[in-house]
């Protein structure tokens, strides 16, 4: 197959992660008889400095015109001025929206191999398979937002919105995405308090009576899920929820994993490109080291095979290669709990020796 990808490296450590993933989708295009063009464009920070915008035009169009976009990761101490004209952030959600990757798929999948560089007791985080999807073009996020006088000096406001299409469709992806799984369904609100929380769970229910009868599900309050996923995290499967809910779980639940440099994430929409990602931030206090660990970029290169060329067998070629690298019990230095570790290039160099 031919495909355009879009590489975004950002700042911080994203140019070296995602050079070790462009080395890996080469290696993987010339195995599997594949054309990848594959093409770097500015974004973040670092588009801040060089056009004025997190998101230059000329960015935005050649993501639009692929068909798979890999980020490395955006912002830095340089860029975080409160009150700056923009934000590397605001890049981030322009491109979530623009491109309407409504949702982001953020699988937390504990590794054996690494299983003791997580804070919490083996015996809880072993077998851990969770495949979260967050909603990402909608709620508290893009809601309207303002500030006004007040006695005491000033008041501000967000406000969280969702609308029956914007749950069903997402209820429905995860819904389709928990039948091929373990077929088990949790939908996290707080529809105890919040009336936007009471549409979601009512829509909620009546997509999976109407259409996934055939799963288990569950509706489970915010602040009880954040309990749950580090007392039982092996009893959830396939869990959904809106977009600040699941920013904050996503990141509880990487903690389950031992290390953010592990988890990769997809946004998809409807149809168009989807954007790949690792979870982690762009590390500024690691950047230009040359330490930081690649394989989550890796893995969301594979995450973008499967859902957006359509390539699973390519995307487990490289999980394999991940899972194999990992097994060998080679490390970089945040998940080798101060034993020997490699640097991000070796890391890469691994991968690729494991693919071939
Ligand atoms: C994430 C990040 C972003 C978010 C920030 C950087 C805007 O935390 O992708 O989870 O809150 O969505
Ligand atoms: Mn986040």
């Amino acid at each position: 197959m031919d495909a355009k990808i879009v590489l975004l490296p950002g700042d911080g450590i994203g140019p070296e992660v995602v050079a070790q993933a462009e080395t890996v989708l080469k290696v993987i295009a010339e195995r599997n008889g594949h054309v990848f063009e594959m093409t770097r464009h500015p974004m973040g920070g670092n588009a801040i400095d060089s056009h004025g915008d997190p998101l230059p035009e000329e960015t935005l169009a050649a993501c639009q015109a692929s068909n798979g976009v890999l980020l490395g990761a955006v912002g830095g101490p340089k860029w975080d001025d409160p009150n700056a004209k923009t934000r590397p952030e605001a890049g981030l959600l322009r491109i979530r929206k623009e491109m309407k990757l409504f949702a982001n798929l953020r699988p937390i999948k504990t590794y054996k191999a690494l299983l003791d560089s997580s804070p919490l007791k083996k015996e809880i985080v072993e077998g851990v398979d969770i495949l979260c999807f967050r909603e990402l073009t909608g709620g508290i996020y893009f809601g309207q937002s303002g500030r006004r006088p007040h006695a005491s000096g000033e008041e501000a406001w967000s406000e969280m919105i969702y609308s029956t299409g914007e749950i069903e469709r997402i209820v429905r992806l995860a819904g389709i995405a928990a039948q091929s799984r373990r077929k088990k369904l949790t939908s996290v609100d707080k529809a105890n308090v919040l009336e936007v929380s009471r549409l979601w769970r009512s829509v909620t229910e009546n997509v999976v009576k109407n259409e996934f009868s055939d799963l288990t599900f569950e509706n489970v309050l915010v602040d009880a899920m954040a309990m749950h996923l580090i007392s039982r995290p092996r009893d959830f499967d396939v869990v959904v929820t809106g977009n600040m809910f699941g920013d904050i779980i996503t990141d509880e639940g990487s903690m389950l994993t031992g290390s953010l440099g592990m988890l990769p994430s997809a946004s998809i929409g409807e149809d168009g490109p989807g954007l790949y990602e690792p979870i982690h931030g762009s590390a500024p206090d690691i950047a230009g080291k040359g330490i930081a660990n690649p394989l989550a970029t890796i893995l969301a290169a594979a995450m973008m095979l499967r859902h957006s060329l359509g390539l699973e067998d390519e995307a487990a070629q490289i999980e394999a290669a991940v899972d194999a690298v990992l097994d060998a019990g080679h490390r970089t230095a945040d998940i080798a709990r101060g034993g020997a570790s490699l640097s991000t290039s070796e890391m890469g160099a691994k991968v690729v020796e494991s693919l071939s």
